[in-house]
């Protein structure tokens, strides 16, 4: 509530003094018949925006360095070639999603899946993370490689919802990763892989905290 409070404040300043951003640009489009978006539209699409692209991003950066800092065979390769950045990205966002149950869908009729029938108008809420780790689709799927020769994901979800984001995350996460590696030229955990506490949600998956040691 207190964010959805912050967004009008935002809105109604923006509505008096436009500046050069997203808001704004909303605040000021027209649909055909000449409304406009409501407070409340605009509201709830600020507070989506700005919880959809923090929680995300921070944590599939803090997995991502977890994964590469306990497989340091694939650090070390990333660090030899970084142009295998993208690649990296691409596998943190297979191997371990930070929005592991984002999509979810209502059935318009009656469906089988996997022997259960789930019945019009039932919920669904998809595991992105587990399907990420189909052994049907791969065979070791349960392998962090960055070299893998496709690391194909659903991590950003899939058909008309698929994540508005993605290109601003993929920016996000290669810029940071390069940024950080070049910077620290040593970077370990500072505590054992298998004692990094996660989040105790069903919707984002991070750690707590990422203990990490490093040298300039
Ligand atoms: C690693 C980062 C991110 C991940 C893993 C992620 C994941 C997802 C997923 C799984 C969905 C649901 C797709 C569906 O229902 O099929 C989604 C939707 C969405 N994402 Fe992201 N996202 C990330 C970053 C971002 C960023 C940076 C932004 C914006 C600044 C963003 C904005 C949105 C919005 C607005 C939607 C709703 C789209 C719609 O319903 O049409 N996301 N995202």
């Amino acid at each position: 509530m207190e964010l959805f409070s912050y967004c009008i404040g935002l809105i109604g300043a923006k509505r008096e003094r436009p500046t050069e951003d997203l808001l704004s640009e909303l605040i000021a489009a027209r649909f055909d018949d000449g409304s406009a978006l409501s407070d409340a539209e605009l509201s709830s699409f600020a507070a989506v925006l700005l919880i959809a692209g923090h929680d995300t991003v921070t944590n599939l950066l803090a997995n991502a360095l977890h994964d590469l800092l306990a497989h340091p065979e694939q650090l070390a390769a990333l660090r030899r070639d970084p142009s295998l950045v993208g690649a990296a990205v691409e596998e943190a966002l297979r191997f371990r999603g930070s929005a592991m149950t984002t999509v979810n869908r209502v059935a318009t009729e009656d469906i089988e899946a996997g022997g259960v029938t789930i019945r019009k108008g039932e919920l669904v809420r998809f595991l992105l993370n587990a399907a990420n780790r189909d052994t049907e689709v791969r065979a070791d799927p349960h392998s962090f490689d960055i070299g893998r020769a496709t690391a194909q994901h659903v991590a950003f979800g899939m058909g008309p919802h698929f994540c508005l984001g993605q290109r601003l995350a993929r920016q996000e996460a290669t810029i940071a990763l390069t940024e950080i590696l070049q910077r620290f030229s040593t970077l370990e955990l500072a505590v054992p892989a298998d004692e990094v506490r996660w989040l105790p949600s069903d919707a984002i998956r991070g750690p707590v905290e990422l203990p990490l040691r490093y040298a300039r």
